[in-house]
């Protein structure tokens, strides 16, 4: 590992403890307890769900699979580290690694599963709920007080110089890992084969992607969290959509590729084309001081112009736009704040905390902010032919072309996304 990216680490640690500090002198705190959280077995077996470390202990260690664990934070004192390492010979004993970033934390480390010490004003952040000692840390200390999460909540939203390597360090990783899925769809693999050799690419194990894959076949492509993987190959290969991340220390990429097949219908390879150019065009308007709403609302726009150029709506694109149309045509949001989490902290609130809700006529929106330098964004222009939104429509005397829709229907439906770093000047794409 570079040292570039040890000495942006401490420096990304330094910052973080002075914001810290300002936190807790504003909350008149002496002490702040951040819990890793732990998995959970499933209902009555012996067996663990999957698990990531809660987002704002991962802020700090920079490690996402740490469990029973604790971070106290207290004014003028060095981040206490208790780690949990039992001596186990079932499982291999937790470690630290030889970096450079141990020597910014006291570590302690814990045979038990331990109730971190307190003193004098104390909050507790994490999952805490279920832990045999939380009735007694429930008496020692605030548990997750909101207007103190929401303050660290903010402190996620401008990445530091160091979260920033690390994302383009994931993107660098999913992005050989969308090269082999697009080399499998061309060999005509299944969506299974298509979701290993994905994770082979990208050098990781299932239990470690920050979000599920989605890896969708003909009409899968446009189930919009679809969530299974088929066993074998459709003997029509019309199209693939590939929703796949991966983490570094911690950090999520988030990337999707749409792909035509052999079998797809002429016009489907011109609309990915068309979407490809929106995404890019997106990605031109951005910069300090630009409302993500009014990126999400251009989408529509440009999504109305696609629908109109490709003789799937025979109206005005103005009138795709009013009616509501492009919405039964992208009912998802143009993208959301990326970091620790896929969908990051702190979208759908202003800066001082108090919210800032999606307007009801776009419900799903997650990311309401004024763009600013640091932010990093996902943008992630959609066009799917979903037929539980478009039966409404049909109903209605619209210029909608079904018949092109109805041939369109087999592909699913498209999504291109990439993640981008806002900066002083514009804007970055981490997705290259
Ligand atoms: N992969 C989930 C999303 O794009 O938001
Ligand atoms: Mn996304
Ligand atoms: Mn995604």
């Amino acid at each position: 590992m570079s040292a570039t990216l040890y000495q942006q680490q401490r420096e990304h640690i330094a910052a973080l403890n002075l914001a810290y500090q300002e936190c807790l002198a504003a909350h008149q705190l002496d002490s702040l307890a951040i819990y890793s959280g732990h998995a959970r077995n499933h209902f009555a077996d012996d067996h663990a769900t999957s698990f990531q470390s809660y987002g704002h202990f991962i802020h700090w260690v920079g490690m996402a699979d740490v469990q029973h664990s604790w971070l106290v934070i207290q004014p003028n004192q060095r981040p206490q580290l208790y780690l949990y390492a039992p001596a186990d010979f079932w499982h291999l004993p937790t470690q630290l690694p030889e970096e450079p970033w141990v020597a910014e934390f006291d570590v302690h480390l814990c045979s038990d599963k331990i109730t971190p010490p307190l003193s004098g004003r104390a909050a507790i952040i994490g999952d805490v709920i279920g832990l045999e000692s939380a009735e007694q840390l429930a008496k020692a200390a605030t548990l997750h007080p909101d207007a103190l999460v929401r303050e660290l909540d903010e402190l996620r939203m401008v990445k530091s110089a160091y979260e920033i390597t690390c994302l383009r360090e994931a993107n660098r990783l999913a992005v050989a890992g969308h090269q082999a899925a697009n080399a499998a769809f061309i060999g005509a693999a299944a969506e299974l084969d298509i979701q290993l050799a994905y994770l082979g690419a990208s050098r990781q194990r299932e239990s470690e992607v920050p979000y599920q894959n989605i890896i969708g076949l003909n009409q899968h492509a446009g189930v919009l969290h679809y969530q299974r993987y088929d066993l074998s190959a459709p003997k029509q290969r019309y199209s693939l959509l590939v929703d796949a991340g991966r983490r570094f220390r911690g950090y999520c990429a988030d990337i999707t590729r749409t792909y035509a097949g052999p079998d797809a219908p002429g016009e489907f390879g011109d609309l990915i084309t068309a979407m490809h150019g929106l995404k890019d065009a997106l990605i031109a308007h951005i910069g300090p001081g630009v409302e993500f709403l009014s990126l999400h609302e251009q989408m529509h726009r440009s999504l109305a112009d696609i629908l109109v150029a490709h003789g799937i709506y025979e109206g005005s694109a103005e009138s795709a736009v009013e009616e509501g149309i492009t919405r039964a045509f992208c009912p998802h949001g143009l993208g959301h704040s990326l970091g620790i989490q896929v969908h990051d902290v702190a979208g759908l609130m202003h800066p001082d905390g108090t919210p800032s809700p999606a307007p009801k006529t776009h419900p799903a929106l997650r990311l309401t902010r004024t763009l600013r330098p640091g932010m990093v964004v996902t943008i992630e222009p959609g066009l799917y032919f979903i037929p539980m939104l478009l039966a409404p429509l049909r109903n209605k005397a619209l210029p909608i072309n079904w018949g092109l829709v109805d041939t369109l229907a087999v592909c699913g439906g498209i999504r291109i996304e990439d993640n981008i770093l806002v900066t002083e000047n514009g804007a970055d794409n981490l997705t290259q």
